[in-house]
């Protein structure tokens, strides 16, 4: 496939300090690209800051904040602000498994906020600085939700049901989706694009601190990260973003962009929900609307002639 040159441009792994986000960020720096990981555990971010310096990142930053929080979220978005007016890519593949019913912060399901929310508002937040690079993209590491499946909005945070762990992680994928497929038509005349890269069974550290069984099953049948990572990196490197615009990538081992179709009104309910949840938290966000980040978008001149 052809590729962009990302020689000095800048992108963002929310998560990156460890597994597929490490591995695409890796891969991405040995391309001479500028890195910022984003992540909890400094120990462990300055770590993988290292390992990104070393495969030939042009600069790297390392931002410790919980994402789960929206909080986190605007800590995480003025430090990244603070280094980089336009951003080129956006990664996220912050995870943290618990095995019983977590809440964040803020009081949200940890699934829900962590995977989906904090997506949401991070986007919402850096649509401006991701337009400015004149091509930003932005990426989802998620997992396959099973077709025609539906997020419960009437109990979004399963205090009604039932919580476990699987319909929680699938909830907080096709939330996800709804988002990719509504910012794509809200966005549609920003140099935004936003896709979702599956990923099948990894051996990274969250499920490596699985259960035995889990341990087990991912051991032996588990991919490597940097395998895992190999659609992130085309989706962030493709010399043509169109095809992935609202798009899903299905099978990890091809790319083949899917565009997503779900009901228009479930997007957009999403949407109008996950805005209010997070102006409501204090979240200061970018444009919804299509066209509305003209003003916040410098001129676009191509993919690094705006980095700082
Ligand atoms: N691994 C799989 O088999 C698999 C399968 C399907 C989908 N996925 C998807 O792939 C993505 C990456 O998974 P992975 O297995 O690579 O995860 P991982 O190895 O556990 O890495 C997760 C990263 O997220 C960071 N993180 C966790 N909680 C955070 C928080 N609250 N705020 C900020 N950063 C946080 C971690 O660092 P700290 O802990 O220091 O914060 C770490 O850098 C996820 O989106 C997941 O849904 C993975």
């Amino acid at each position: 496939m052809r590729e962009r040159s990302v020689k000095g441009a800048s992108f963002v792994f929310v998560g990156g300090s460890g597994g597929i986000g490490l591995a695409a960020a890796k891969a991405i720096a040995s391309r001479g690209a500028s890195v910022v990981l984003v992540g909890r555990d400094s120990a462990r971010g300055e770590e993988a800051a290292r390992a990104v310096r070393e495969a030939g990142a042009r600069e790297v930053a390392w931002v410790s904040a919980d994402v789960s929080s929206v909080a986190g979220v605007a800590k995480a978005v003025e430090e990244i602000r603070a280094s980089r007016r336009a951003i080129h890519g956006l990664v996220h593949s912050a995870m943290t498994v618990s095995f019983r019913r977590a809440t964040t912060a803020d009081g949200f399901e940890l699934a829900f906020g962590l995977q989906y929310l904090a997506r949401y508002a991070l986007n919402r937040a850096l649509v401006g600085e991701l337009a400015a690079s004149g091509d930003g993209r932005i990426v989802h590491i998620g997992g396959k939700a099973p077709p025609g499946l539906v997020p419960d909005f009437e109990d979004l945070q399963f205090e009604r049901r039932r919580w476990s762990l699987l319909p929680a992680l699938m909830s907080s994928q096709v939330l996800g989706y709804l988002h990719v497929q509504e910012a794509a038509k809200r966005w549609q005349g920003l140099p935004v694009t936003a896709s979702i890269a599956c990923v099948g069974m990894t051996k990274t550290e969250s499920t490596m601190r699985g259960p035995f069984w889990v341990r087990a099953l991912y051991g032996l049948a588990g991919a490597r990260p940097e395998r895992s990572a190999e659609n992130v990196v085309r989706l962030l490197t493709a010399a043509d973003a169109t095809p992935a615009r609202g798009a899903v990538l299905f099978d990890p081992k091809r790319y083949s962009p899917t565009p997503l179709s779900y009901d228009p009104a479930l997007a957009r309910r999403a949407w109008e929900l996950s805005e209010r949840l997070v102006r409501e938290r204090g979240l200061a966000l970018g444009p919804g609307r299509q066209g509305g980040a003209a003003q916040e978008a410098d001129s676009p001149a191509g993919p690094i002639a705006q980095n700082r």
